[in-house]
């Protein structure tokens, strides 16, 4: 990316360096953002913004241990105590940006979705001002975290069971895109499908890949995905449609076909994000690793 733009990097910068130089050369206006998201609002108004049904008072919500964190949140385990005899588990998302109003018209979307296969959004939290949190998101808790973790640390189970996953990733997917209007998910990744605590999977963040408001954010964690994406996102002004996530969709299946096998790779793993880019986008690219099992062979020539 530093190349398509011009800038004069050494071959052997790390990721950071390389970062730094395209968030200096990136600034809101080259990636035109729209006027509103750079404008910061000092305080949320859920009610006009249609939200107050999702808003959750901060003393209802009780913080447990830390079990990840990404690009821009920080996720607990959490109690949301609902009324004095209902307390449910969820996931407690701290935001480090603040949200702006922009922002948070496009959560809203979020609060009508319903699938099996997609993780249930289920309030905002505005913690007190000022503080070191801005905004949370609360969602369901899948007990089972993160399909990258799974495969890796979960014995295999059967064929069908791993192609029941599959079947659900697409089923999740098809739900976003037969929206009206059609939501692309644009990170789609095996760190963002959730399995619940009986073996069912989800697909979470989708909707938030539109809300990465700053160029820090955006820039880390393109870095930081660009294996799952298609290419025709790696472009400060993309235009894609639902097939980005198809090409994403594909290279979790692969990555998720490998659980019988004793290194479980995830896609083009060993190139850094130079080699990916020049082999994708240039050389046209278009396979992944040959899997040593018959079915996922097969399977593996679809993908
Ligand atoms: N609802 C949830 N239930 C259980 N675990 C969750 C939930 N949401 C997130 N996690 C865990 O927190 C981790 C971090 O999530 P987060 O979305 O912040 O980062 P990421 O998906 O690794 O990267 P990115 O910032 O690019 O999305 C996930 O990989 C998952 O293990
Ligand atoms: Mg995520």
């Amino acid at each position: 990316m530093c190349q398509e733009r011009g800038l004069s990097v050494p071959a052997d910068s790390t990721k950071a360096v390389l970062a730094d130089h395209l968030i200096c050369e990136i600034s809101p206006q080259k990636l035109q953002m729209p006027e509103s998201t750079s404008k910061e609002l000092p305080g949320l108004d859920l009610e006009r913004l249609d939200l107050v049904d999702h808003e959750i008072l901060p003393e209802k919500l009780e913080k447990q241990e830390k079990i990840g964190s990404g690009a821009f949140k920080d996720v607990y385990k959490g109690l949301y105590h609902v009324s004095r005899t209902r307390v449910i588990k969820v996931a407690i998302c701290d935001l480090r940006d603040e949200l702006t109003e922009m922002d948070i018209k496009e959560l809203t979307f979020l609060r009508d979705l319903q699938h099996e296969n997609i993780v249930r959004f289920i309030g905002i939290s505005l913690p007190p001002r000022p503080g070191p949190v801005p905004c949370a998101i609360v969602s369901e808790l899948c007990e089972n975290g993160d399909l990258f973790d799974y495969i890796r640390n979960v014995s295999p189970p059967s064929d069908v069971e791993i192609f029941g996953i599959l079947l659900q990733i697409s089923r999740g997917l098809e739900y976003l895109h037969t929206r009206k209007p059609m939501i692309v998910h644009r990170d789609c990744k095996s760190t963002n499908v959730l399995i619940t605590e009986h073996g069912v999977a989800k697909i979470s963040d989708f909707g938030l890949a539109r809300v990465r408001r700053s160029a820090r954010a955006m820039i880390r964690s393109l870095v930081g995905t660009v294996n799952w994406q298609a290419v025709e996102l790696w472009s400060a002004r993309p235009q894609y449609n639902e097939k980005a996530d198809v090409w994403s969709a594909a290279m979790t299946f692969w990555e998720t076909l490998q659980w019988h096998q004793p290194e479980k790779r995830y896609p083009f793993q060993g190139m850094n994000e130079h080699q990916i880019y020049f082999n994708v986008r240039q050389k046209n690219l278009r396979y992944v690793q040959e899997i040593d099992d018959p079915i996922c062979t097969q399977l593996t020539v679809i993908i």
